[in-house]
């Protein structure tokens, strides 16, 4: 097969699938503030929220304007979210895992 840009494409798209998809493994269960949410294996922690048609799991510290998931690929930081703990996570790249405890973010950082 000749190289091309196509062929390389293709290549990186398989892989892409086969890290954010593990078959086989079992569905779980994450945390969202009372809330407890089905996710599957490779979700993301805003793929799981938009999939329990949740759209909104932040404030803005000016406004309390809510906030949720808006460009998807890491750049534009307004999916933040507490994560275990931990505030200013991007719900958009961070891999939903079993037992994760997800809480909405109020501003700057403070959790519900
Ligand atoms: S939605 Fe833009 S960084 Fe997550």
């Amino acid at each position: 097969m000749a190289w091309s840009k196509r062929t390389t494409a293709a290549v990186g798209y398989r892989r892409w699938v086969s890290w954010t998809r593990l078959p086989g493994a079992p569905a779980f269960t994450i945390q969202f503030d009372d809330q407890r949410l089905a996710a599957a294996p490779g979700q993301t922690v805003a793929a799981v929220l938009w999939a329990a048609g949740i759209r909104s799991w932040r404030t803005t510290r000016h406004t309390g304007a809510p906030r949720g998931l808006f460009c998807g690929i890491g750049v534009c930081f307004d999916c933040l979210v507490t994560i275990d703990g931990k505030p200013n996570r991007r719900a958009c790249l961070v891999p939903a895992r079993p037992g994760m405890v997800v809480t909405t973010q109020l501003g700057v950082g403070d959790a519900v």
